[in-house]
C-alpha cells in the first residue's frame, strides 16, 4: 500500500488518478480549492482519503502540503496536476498571470517541498503534468505554452540533480495531448476521453517512466511538430 498525494485532484486528470488509487487500496491525499468536490471523492473511501483545501498560488500552500504529509503518516508519490490554461490571443493579463501562478509558481514551490521531503526520507517519486503544448511555440496561448515548457525543463533538471546527488528520487514527466477536461474549453481533433487518459496516466506512473505521452501516439505527433517549417507552423498555431 502506498501513500500518494495529488495536488489538483478536484477534477480532470488529477481526480481520475485519485479514483484509480483509491480503487487500488492506496492511501490518497487530494488537494485543490474546491473543497466540496474533494469531499465527494473522499466519500468513495473515507478511511483512505485525506483532503486539503489548498490554493497553490499562495505561499501558505507549502505548509498545507507539509501538514497533509503528516496527517497521512508520510508520502511515497507526489503528483502536481493543478493547471490553468487559456487561448489568449487578446493577451488578457489576468489569464496570463493566473496561468503563470498555478503552472509555474505553485508547481515550483510544491515540487520543492516534495523534493526535500524525499531527499531526507531516502526515496520517493515526483510526477509533474506538463503537456505537448510545451514542445513548440504557440502564439494562441503564450503563457500556457511557456509554462508547460518550464514544467518539462524543470522536471528534467531535478531528475538530473537527484541522479547526481545519488538520491533515490524518481521523476516522471507526463505529456498529455488533448484530453476532454474543464481546462480544454474547445474540442480539438484527437481529443482523448478523460476515462481513457486517466487509465493511461495511472499505468504510466506505476511504471515509473521518465517521460510518457498520453496517449502514446503524441510522441510521434510531437516529433512531427518539429519538422514543420517555421513559416507554416506560424500559420497553424
Ligand atoms: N486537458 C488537456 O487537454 C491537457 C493537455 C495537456 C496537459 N494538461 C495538464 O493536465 C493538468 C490537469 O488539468 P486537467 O486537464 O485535468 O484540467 P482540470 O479538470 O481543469 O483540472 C485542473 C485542476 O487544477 C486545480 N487548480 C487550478 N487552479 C488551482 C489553484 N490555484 N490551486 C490549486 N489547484 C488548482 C483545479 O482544482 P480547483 O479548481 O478545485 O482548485 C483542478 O483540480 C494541467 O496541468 C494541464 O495543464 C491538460
Amino acid at each position: 500500500m502506498k501513500r500518494i498525494i495529488i495536488i489538483g485532484a478536484s477534477s480532470g486528470l488529477g481526480k481520475e488518478l485519485a479514483l484509480h488509487h483509491i480503487k487500488a487500496g492506496n492511501i490518497v491525499g487530494i488537494a485543490g480549492r474546491r473543497e466540496n468536490l474533494l469531499e465527494e471523492i473522499r466519500e468513495v473511501n473515507p478511511n483512505n482519503v485525506f483532503i486539503k483545501k489548498m490554493d497553490t498560488t499562495k505561499p501558505e500552500a507549502k505548509d498545507e502540503l507539509k501538514s497533509l504529509i503528516e496527517e497521512m503518516g508520510g508520502m511515497d508519490v507526489f503528483v502536481y496536476s493543478s493547471g490553468k490554461g487559456f487561448v489568449n490571443r487578446e493577451m488578457d493579463i489576468d489569464k496570463e498571470m493566473q496561468t503563470v501562478e498555478v503552472n509555474v509558481y505553485g508547481f515550483t514551490q510544491l515540487i520543492n517541498i516534495a523534493y526535500h521531503y524525499f531527499a531526507e526520507k531516502g526515496r520517493g517519486h515526483i510526477v509533474g503534468i506538463a503537456s505537448v503544448a510545451g514542445e513548440r511555440t504557440m502564439s494562441r496561448c503564450p503563457s500556457y505554452n511557456a509554462s508547460k515548457r518550464y514544467n518539462i525543463m524543470y522536471l528534467k533538471a531535478i531528475r538530473q540533480l537527484a541522479e547526481k546527488k545519488k538520491y533515490n528520487i524518481r521523476v516522471t514527466t507526463i505529456m498529455p495531448g488533448f484530453v476532454n477536461t474543464e481546462l480544454l474549453k474547445t474540442k480539438y481533433p484527437l481529443t482523448t476521453n478523460l476515462d481513457k487518459a486517466g487509465k493511461l496516466l495511472y499505468k504510466a506512473i506505476e511504471k515509473g517512466k521518465k517521460k510518457t505521452f498520453i496517449p502514446g501516439y503524441w510522441r510521434f505527433i510531437s516529433l512531427f511538430m518539429y519538422v514543420i517549417p517555421p513559416f507554416i507552423w506560424k500559420k497553424i498555431i
